[in-house]
């Protein structure tokens, strides 16, 4: 649904890759994205969880036009966003920015810092031209980078420092959304908690919403608000983050917090059996029914069978028979 709170609907998004297949042959599909639906609202954290290849990274090229969804439409601020044309798509591209896992490959390692972070407010024309270097080098102060590095080149830097920098990149447009894909997993773990420091802050002070694709659940648990777990292109389950932590409804997430025992609280760790870590199903031949099946322990006759879906529930959204089937 889409309501006045909500920057972002995405409803029931789909993206499916054509694969080659051989001549006479009929023609196959990698549902990468299988139907997804999400709002975030304006100054929230919304997480994106799950295993490698579930369609995380999928979702955040839909989100920012690098993709055609397949089917499905993203409204941001209440327009579909297929059909921002000119101007309008322009403000689009201004308004979401993403934040990479691989802070060197996003920074072109031929322009000196202060040329790099100037570029989009050249594009966007955001301030007249004898202001843009003042505006960032405050940008990258916010970001804890003294102006020393204006003149410098990505190679000079850390991994951590150039991540601030691609963060401070993103600031540059004022925008309303960030996507984050994995900013913390290139970096050094003891780098990690002062970037993860300063997500917190940007949060806290800017009211910028941020999507945050992370497969690490501390993170998840420290900045996101909400959480979507997802598993082979699809959300199995979606509820506030607290409530995602405290009492994991599906058997996949289940299987995720049991995966992450540094997360005290979860009341998931005992509960799991090592029969659940079997292999992932192809997302080319999906199994019949739900696609968790062959790994769940509390598989019900009518899992192998018929696909559950997504489904409100006191406030908790899930796709699960054990919990929808009444
Ligand atoms: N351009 C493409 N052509 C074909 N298949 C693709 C393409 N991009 C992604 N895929 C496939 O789509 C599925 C989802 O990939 P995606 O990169 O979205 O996963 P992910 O959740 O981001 O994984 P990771 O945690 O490893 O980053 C994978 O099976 C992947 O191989
Ligand atoms: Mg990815």
């Amino acid at each position: 649904m889409n309501t006045e709170q909500n920057l972002l609907s995405v409803e029931t998004l789909k993206k499916y890759f054509e694969l080659k297949s051989g001549f006479g042959s009929p023609k196959k599909f990698l549902k990468a994205v299988d139907g997804v639906s999400f709002d975030v609202n304006g100054n929230s954290v919304f997480a994106i969880v799950g295993e490698s290849g579930c369609g995380k990274t999928t979702i955040a090229r839909l989100l920012m036009k690098l993709l055609d969804p397949t089917d499905g439409r993203i409204i941001f601020k209440g327009q579909d966003v297929s059909a921002l044309r000119g101007e309008a798509l322009m403000g689009f591209r201004r308004s979401v920015q993403i934040v990479f896992q691989d802070p060197f490959a996003s920074l072109n390692p031929r322009m000196r810092i202060v040329d790099a972070l100037s570029e989009p407010f050249k594009i966007h024309k955001l301030a007249p031209k004898h202001e843009i270097k003042d505006r960032v080098t405050e940008l990258l102060m916010k970001v804890g980078i003294t102006d020393e590095a204006l003149y410098r080149y990505p190679h000079e830097f850390s991994g951590g420092q150039r991540q601030r920098i691609c963060i401070a990149r993103a600031l540059t447009v004022s925008p309303s959304l960030i996507v984050a894909d994995e900013p913390l997993s290139a970096l050094d773990v003891s780098i990690q908690a002062q970037i993860l420091n300063l997500l917190q802050d940007i949060k806290k002070e800017t009211g910028i919403a941020l999507i945050l694709i992370s497969h690490d659940l501390r993170v998840v648990h420290y900045l996101s608000d909400e959480v979507a777990v997802m598993y082979l292109g699809r959300i199995v389950e979606r509820a506030k983050t607290e409530d995602i932590f405290k009492e994991p409804l599906h058997p996949y997430t289940h299987l995720l917090l049991a995966s992450a025992p540094e997360i005290r609280h979860a009341k998931s760790a005992n509960r799991i059996r090592p029969a659940e870590q079997g292999d992932v199903p192809s997302p080319v031949d999906l199994p019949q029914g739900c696609s968790f099946h062959p790994r769940c322990s509390k598989k019900l006759a009518i899992c192998d069978k018929i696909e559950p879906v997504l489904k409100e529930k006191n406030g908790r959204h899930i796709a699960c028979h054990l919990y929808n089937s009444e």
